[in-house]
């Protein structure tokens, strides 16, 4: 008895042994197999497209866009074809631009096969017309938005944004750039030819098929979702462009799902970084890198020599997360986005600005108040997304701190609707230089709190809701989204009472004006 028992121990060891061996070597292979790299081995066979400037119309003082949102068939990897979605086309859409002080319109028609929305990333405008999921454009119909810009000159963005949908829809397509101009940048020292010294990227991955076609399978395995292995820089695939001046400017928008770029020249030569998401830096500050998470958009301005080509790349980013985690959310990854060709006779260019836009005062003791958002699982402050609940509620033009902490071992990031904030020091630093100017959208790395400094818009509208969410899609999509309401001054108290993980002490508000 003894004696089989023993047996049967034994080879209980030797079996869970084995188990524990063939989990090591998944783990191992797996893990190995995670890593994406394209440095190196792009071609850089393809003319980069420039998305179309979309000229408005006047009707009746306003800037009159014309948006339709498609399907198409597109080619994603040369000589193949895949079934995309897009705006005024086949896949990706125009540029649009308008000026501080404009009034614009945008008509966005859905020709799409089911409701979607179109919502104005980094834009400060009333509630109604930001394109959230309560603004649902069903298919066949038309949406008519309008407000007056009322913000310094920037590179925003925008996407469909209907819950649970966003992520899709924005992979098969839909995205495209808002750029907002002013007078102040208007009379600086930048390049600003449009597709010639001022160059739109907006960097996606995608997972495509053999045939060309888009890849829809979910990621099981990493922590942020779907990771694609390809790179499309304005949907295109192994793209160079061909420049005809000394200095150039890129605007940079990581308009992916999940990933974050690490983005710099692969000889390591620096460059001037001269705006994030909200606009122009105070000054251009040196750097060789800028990291973007999804969302975020960079604009660098670097030089060049004439004949000389010089490879765009995105190096390994800092996700500060285990090494697990880092791995299987790319963190070990790297690319080559874009070669740039240098004509043999480049237009000299004049020196970049040394001070770019006057600083706007904002400081921490004009906040009335501060809120808590701790973002873990799929849930900010342990609530999933409910459109029929109101998270928070704002007094218009009030100031606020924000704090983001990130209470979980996953990659996450911050992205408020409808403001523009600045990141606040911490209790050891100072906020890093690139992440100084005037953000929307901000990583937040695990363990990490960030402290937000807010100024809300003056578009008071108890009925409707702006969100605030993670901006990696997937996380967007189950549920790590919450709603604020902005409300006339001093009804905050009255009307509606707090929401939930309103920490807020009511310290007086100090009006600054
Ligand atoms: Cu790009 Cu809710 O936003
Ligand atoms: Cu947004
Ligand atoms: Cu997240």
């Amino acid at each position: 008895m003894a004696r089989a028992l023993r047996r049967i121990l034994a080879w209980a060891v030797v079996v869970a042994g084995l188990g524990a061996a063939v989990l090591l070597a998944t783990g191992c292979a797996l893990y190995s197999g995670a890593r994406t790299s394209t440095v190196g081995e792009l071609g850089f066979e393809n003319e980069l497209a420039i998305p179309p400037l979309l000229e408005p119309h006047e009707e009746d003082g306003q800037k009159v866009f014309e948006l339709t949102l498609q399907q198409g068939r597109a080619e994603l990897l040369p000589g193949t074809r895949a079934e995309t979605w897009g705006v005024n086309g086949s896949y990706l859409g125009p540029t649009l631009r308008a000026a501080r002080g404009d009034r614009v319109e945008v008509r966005v028609r859905n020709e799409l096969p089911e409701a979607t929305t179109i919502h104005w990333h980094g834009m400060h405008l009333p509630a109604f017309a930001d394109g959230g999921p309560h603004q649902l454009i069903e298919p066949r119909e038309t949406w008519t938005p309008s407000w007056t810009i009322e913000q310094p000159a920037a590179t925003l963005w925008y996407h469909p944004h209907p819950h649970g949908r966003t992520a899709e829809h924005v992979y098969r397509g839909v995205a495209g750039l808002f750029l907002l101009d002013d007078r102040e940048a208007d009379r600086l020292s930048l390049p600003r030819e449009y597709g010639a010294d001022d160059i739109p990227l907006v960097v996606q991955d995608k997972r495509l098929h053999d045939d060309g076609s888009l890849d829809f399978s979910q990621a099981w395995i990493s922590p942020t979702g779907r990771l694609g292995d390809t790179i499309l820089v304005n949907g295109t695939y192994d793209p160079y462009v061909e420049i005809h001046d000394q200095r150039v400017r890129f605007r940079l928008l990581n308009g992916s799902a999940a990933r974050v770029y690490n983005i710099g020249f692969a000889d390591d030569r620096q460059f001037d970084l001269v705006a994030t998401d909200g606009g122009l830096l105070e000054a251009p500050y040196r750097t060789a890198r800028i990291q973007l998470s999804p969302g975020e958009r960079a604009e660098i301005v670097a030089s060049f020599r004439p004949r000389e080509r010089v490879v765009l790349r995105s190096f390994e980013p800092e996700l500060g997360t285990n090494f697990w985690e880092e791995r299987f959310a790319g963190g070990d990854d790297s690319f080559d986005m874009l070669q740039v060709r240098a004509a043999a006779a480049l237009d000299p260019s004049p020196d970049i600005a040394a001070r770019l836009a006057t600083r706007q005062h904002m400081h921490a003791d004009d906040a009335a108040r501060t809120r808590r958002f701790e973002l873990d699982g799929r849930s900010i402050n342990d609530a999933d997304f409910d459109i029929a609940r109101i998270d928070q509620t704002v007094e218009a033009g009030s100031v606020e701190i924000w704090e983001v902490r990130n209470a979980s071992g996953t990659p996450h990031n911050f992205h408020p609707h409808g403001v523009s904030f600045r990141l606040l020091a911490d209790d050891v630093s100072e906020p890093p230089p690139a992440l100084a100017g005037w953000k929307d959208t901000i990583y937040a790395p695990p363990g990490k709190t960030l402290r937000l400094l807010v100024r809300f818009g003056d578009y008071p509208d108890p009925h409707t809701a702006y969100m605030f969410h993670c901006h990696l899609l997937q996380h967007e999509d189950r549920g790590m989204m919450g709603q604020y309401i902005v409300v006339e001054r001093g009804g905050a108290s009255s009307a509606h009472r707090t929401g939930h993980g309103d920490l807020g002490e009511a310290t007086p508000s100090k009006e600054s004006r």
